[in-house]
């Protein structure tokens, strides 16, 4: 198809709000010509530093080489039979090589899917098929994705609920720990023993499902004693534990999975995002007894495990092997903490900077005060930013928090250029209020 040679960002835009539905939303009005590693340039030939990586799907970078020689070399001998129908080796190696990195002693398999959400959706049909028990207990400030059965899961309700319910029933919402804004480890367990005494039998709850580290809800790192005792309680009462790594996997937290990092292992381990490095994919790894619970035929899906981004996914893991990229993450989580630390000792506005591995945060407050969350100060910074060549997102309860998801295969010199305009861009803010 032949495309325009001289588009701009406006035309495009006019073009997209006449023929994209509304409720899809776009952070930047920016449309990509070419990316290449934690660079993209515009249809204007603009160039940004992202530190977005298309929420979380970046660790390797925009157009990875080994990534693209994979799925091209794929590309040249099938595309698609459904794995149901006509299996190939890439899906069932890199089953093999999630089982390996997955934690727990214990046998594990793997089913892929497409997204995010179906990975979450299958883990709940997995954890009620085993426990033969209906209900799921989520977490405040959680994110799981935008399926119904998802958005039940999901913690915040503007703008993912809004209108869209009723949703599934047996979903319970027990309160997530966070210290910034006094919920300490003991109440939020309290939270969930009260659901157990108020809503819905011990017995009848299948599964606890959790973040690692809250992506949409603002990266808030579950503490280990918080996991350790939800573990305790789910032993007790035969409930399983899911880590929704959605957000957190693939390498984001210094870790393979963030749950490597917990001092338990759960159940089931959701996976997507960066696991194919820009391709859709995701999946559900954990205890092989669990998963073998449905029956032949009650799990899969069309496109599940599509062999071009097994593939992508085969080639991402050998970038993380030969690059050091799990170490990278830890250094670059060091580097980016300092940095940002640096940048609050002098902006009263950023409250806190917070993170695991290279999954980091700062999250803005009026003067400071954690009363007084800033989701104004918050946007217009990530709007600043972008106008001076940095891609940012937002994301918190509030509303006021930036997270940086920049590829770990960015350079240290690229860091630090977004990093100055993150802090130029304060800067400017400041000086014209
Ligand atoms: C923790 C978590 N779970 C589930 C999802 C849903 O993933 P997807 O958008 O691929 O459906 C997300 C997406 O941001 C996520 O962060």
């Amino acid at each position: 198809m032949q495309r325009e040679a001289h588009l701009s960002n406006a035309a495009l835009m006019a073009r997209r709000h006449a023929a994209v539905a509304r409720g899809v939303g776009q952070a930047h009005e920016i449309f990509i010509s070419r990316g290449e590693n934690a660079e993209f340039w515009d249809v204007e030939g603009r160039r940004y530093i992202d530190f977005a990586g298309g929420i979380a799907v970046l660790n390797t970078g925009h157009c990875h080489p080994e990534v693209i020689a994979a799925v091209k070399a794929q590309l040249d001998l099938y595309t698609h039979t459904c794995f149901q129908v006509v299996a190939y080796e890439p899906y069932v190696e890199l089953a093999e090589r999630l089982n390996a990195l997955a934690p727990g002693q214990f046998a594990k398999k793997t089913l892929f899917l497409s997204t995010g959400a179906e990975a979450v959706e299958n883990a709940v049909k997995i954890a009620r098929s085993y426990t033969k028990r209906a209900g799921i207990i989520a977490f405040t400030g959680g994110y799981h994705g935008r399926t119904m059965m998802t958005l039940g899961l999901t913690g915040k309700v503007a703008p993912y609920k809004s209108g869209f319910g009723p949703f599934p029933g047996e979903v319970f919402h027990a309160t997530f720990p966070n210290e910034l804004y006094g919920v300490s480890v003991a109440d939020a367990l309290h939270s969930v023993e009260t659901i157990l005494k108020n809503d819905i039998e011990a017995d009848r709850v299948a599964a606890f499902i959790v973040e690692p580290v809250q992506g949409e809800g603002g990266f808030y790192v579950a503490p280990g004693e918080f996991i350790a005792g939800l573990k305790a309680l789910a032993d007790k009462h035969g409930i399983l534990l899911i880590a929704d790594e959605v957000q957190t996997g693939a390498g984001r937290t210094g870790t393979w999975f963030a749950s490597e990092q917990w001092p338990v292992a759960p159940d089931l381990i959701t996976t997507a995002k960066s696991l194919a490095g820009g391709f859709p994919l995701s999946g559900v790894v954990g205890r092989a007894d669990v998963i073998d619970a449905p029956a032949a035929g009650g799990l899969g899906g069309t496109y599940a495990g599509s062999p071009v981004a097994c593939a992508a996914a085969l080639a991402v893991i050998q970038a993380f092997e030969q690059e050091k990229l799990l170490a990278r993450s830890q250094d670059m989580g060091a580097l980016l903490v300092r940095g940002l630390n640096e940048m609050a000792a002098k902006m009263p506005a950023i409250g806190d900077v917070r993170g695991l591995g290279a999954m980091v945060a700062i999250e803005l407050f009026e003067g400071g005060d954690v009363h007084r969350p800033d989701a104004a100060l918050t946007k217009k910074v990530v709007a600043e930013a972008a106008r001076r060549g940095l891609i940012l997102l937002s994301c918190g309860t509030y509303g006021n928090v930036i997270r940086i998801l920049v590829p770990l295969t960015a350079t240290d010199a690229l860091l630090d250029e977004g990093l100055e305009i993150l802090a130029d861009s304060f800067s400017a803010l400041r000086s014209c209020a």
